[in-house]
């Protein structure tokens, strides 16, 4: 068996070794201002730039293209987590990885052939992804989890920001981990839809340790603080495990 590998051409581990990462996703910030948002979330410790690609065909929605990541590329002091909502993820994956994303993650739901999109992306020499949507079974990563460098497990329906926290993401989660236990996979699992200070715990408890937040962190007045909250409200229940 290969070793995990430790980091990627970008210089980032990416391991399930219970370290907590915080993901802002920038749909909420200001798209006038995104330089001044993910500075101000950076210096709350930000691990992530959580951006979301949006196409209007597999979710009702527009967002991101290519030339957004390639500008926050020039100002993130954070590697780009990419998440791709979008129909035929194949066709934009080199572009996205060009623009200087350095996750990328693309939907079980959205692609017919998802080990040959996986191992597209990791031959492009980022971290690859598997997202499911709430109603996605666990199991439909059986057969892929080795191969996977992490698992998104969507705790809302894709397609906009500040959307109700779906309880039953959090049986998911264990399933998620159950399924990469039983393929040998250290692969961290992220956590994506109405997370907030107060589900930050019962998350991480469940088995996910990167923590995407849109609403919860540019909603408010002060992203820089409501980093370092959702941050301080994840280890809690990490030192408490
Ligand atoms: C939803 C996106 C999320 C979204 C999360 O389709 O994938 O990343 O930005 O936003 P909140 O944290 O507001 O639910
Ligand atoms: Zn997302």
């Amino acid at each position: 068996m290969r070793p995990p590998r430790e980091t990627d051409p970008g210089g980032f581990a990416l391991r399930s070794d219970g370290e907590i990462r915080i993901a802002p996703s920038i749909l909420s910030a200001d798209f006038a201002a995104l330089g001044r948002d993910v500075a101000a979330v950076e210096r709350g410790g930000a691990d992530l730039i959580h951006v979301d690609v949006m196409d209007g065909q597999f979710v009702p929605n527009l967002t991101i293209g290519p030339a957004v990541v390639r500008a926050l590329k020039r100002i993130a002091g954070r590697p780009l987590d990419v998440h791709l909502m979008i129909a035929e993820p194949d066709r934009y994956v080199e572009a996205f990885v060009g623009a200087g994303a350095g996750m990328v993650s693309v939907h079980v739901e959205a692609v017919p052939h998802l080990h040959r999109t996986i191992h597209l992306i990791k031959q492009l020499g980022v971290k690859a992804g598997a997202v499911l949507n709430p109603s996605t079974p666990a199991g439909a990563l059986e057969d892929i989890a080795a191969d996977l460098d992490f698992v998104l497990v969507m705790s809302v329906n894709p397609g906009f920001g500040g959307q109700a926290f779906i309880p039953h993401s959090l049986d998911k989660l264990r399933r998620v981990r159950d399924v990469l236990d039983r393929a040998g996979s250290s692969a961290p699992i992220e956590i994506d839809g109405g997370i907030d200070a107060t589900n930050a715990a019962a998350v991480v408890a469940a088995g996910a340790s990167i923590l995407v937040a849109g609403h919860a962190i540019f909603g408010g007045s002060d992203p820089e603080a409501a980093t370092r909250l959702l941050r301080d409200a994840a280890l809690g229940a990490a030192t408490r495990a």
